[in-house]
């Protein structure tokens, strides 16, 4: 059987836990604890993870983290990184939030940080991200604000990528894949290109 193509994160990931991404991914989990009400019972799935640095700075203020992301290399180093770290309550599995079966197990909270723009069907993927979830349960996305398409220079990568979203629109395609209470707020900025992007968090519940 052929072998599946490497993906393109794959090569990124030896270099993926630079320190402006762990600062990053530091920052939002603390957006999202203040957001969202966790405890230490609180079923975490992560979604286009990469090497789970919010996973992984979310995992010591709840009960389990699933990383989740398509790149076996990412997952690697997300292994790696949670032995190195002595993180018990913290596990990987490849999942593709546009391709793979959503997961059996349902979660208390689904957390995604600059990966839902990297899917082209916003509305498959927030239905399936409703769809792991508890009744009762939160999604929390961290993504970039609409942009005019420069924020990836790769050409290969811009191909394959959104610019970003607008807030109204993506709110409005979160309720009407069954979330209520969305909220958006600035989390993050990102300085490329001579220019600033904006990250914001958006926080939701699943009825
Ligand atoms: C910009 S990286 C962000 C990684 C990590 N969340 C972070 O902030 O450090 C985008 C991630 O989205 C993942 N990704 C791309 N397409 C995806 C898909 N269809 N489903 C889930 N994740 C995807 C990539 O493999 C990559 O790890």
């Amino acid at each position: 059987m052929p072998l599946p193509d490497p993906h393109l994160f794959d090569a990124k990931a030896a270099d993926w836990d630079s320190p402006v991404h762990v600062e990053r991914a530091i920052a939002i989990a603390r957006s999202i604890r203040s957001a969202v009400p966790v405890t230490g019972a609180t079923r975490v799935i992560e979604v286009g993870a990469g090497t789970g640095l919010l996973g992984r700075a979310l995992a010591p203020h709840v009960g389990s983290v699933l990383i989740t992301d398509p790149s076996t290399g990412m997952l690697r180093a997300a292994d790696e990184a949670l032995t190195a770290n002595g993180i018990a309550n913290a596990r990987t599995r490849r999942f593709d939030l546009e391709a793979d079966p959503v997961p059996g197990e349902r979660f208390d909270l689904a957390v995604s940080l600059m990966a839902l723009h990297h899917v082209l069907d916003t509305d498959a993927a927030l239905a399936r991200l409703a769809a792991m979830l508890e009744p009762g349960g939160w999604l929390a996305v961290a993504d970039l604000d609409a942009e005019d398409g420069s924020f990836h220079v790769d050409p290969e990568e811009r191909a394959i990528v959104l610019p970003g979203h607008d807030r109204d629109q993506l709110g409005a395609r979160a309720v009407a894949a069954g979330f209520v209470d969305v909220t958006f707020s600035d989390v993050w900025q990102i300085p490329k290109n001579d220019r600033v992007y904006q990250v914001f968090l958006l926080v939701a519940r699943r009825p």
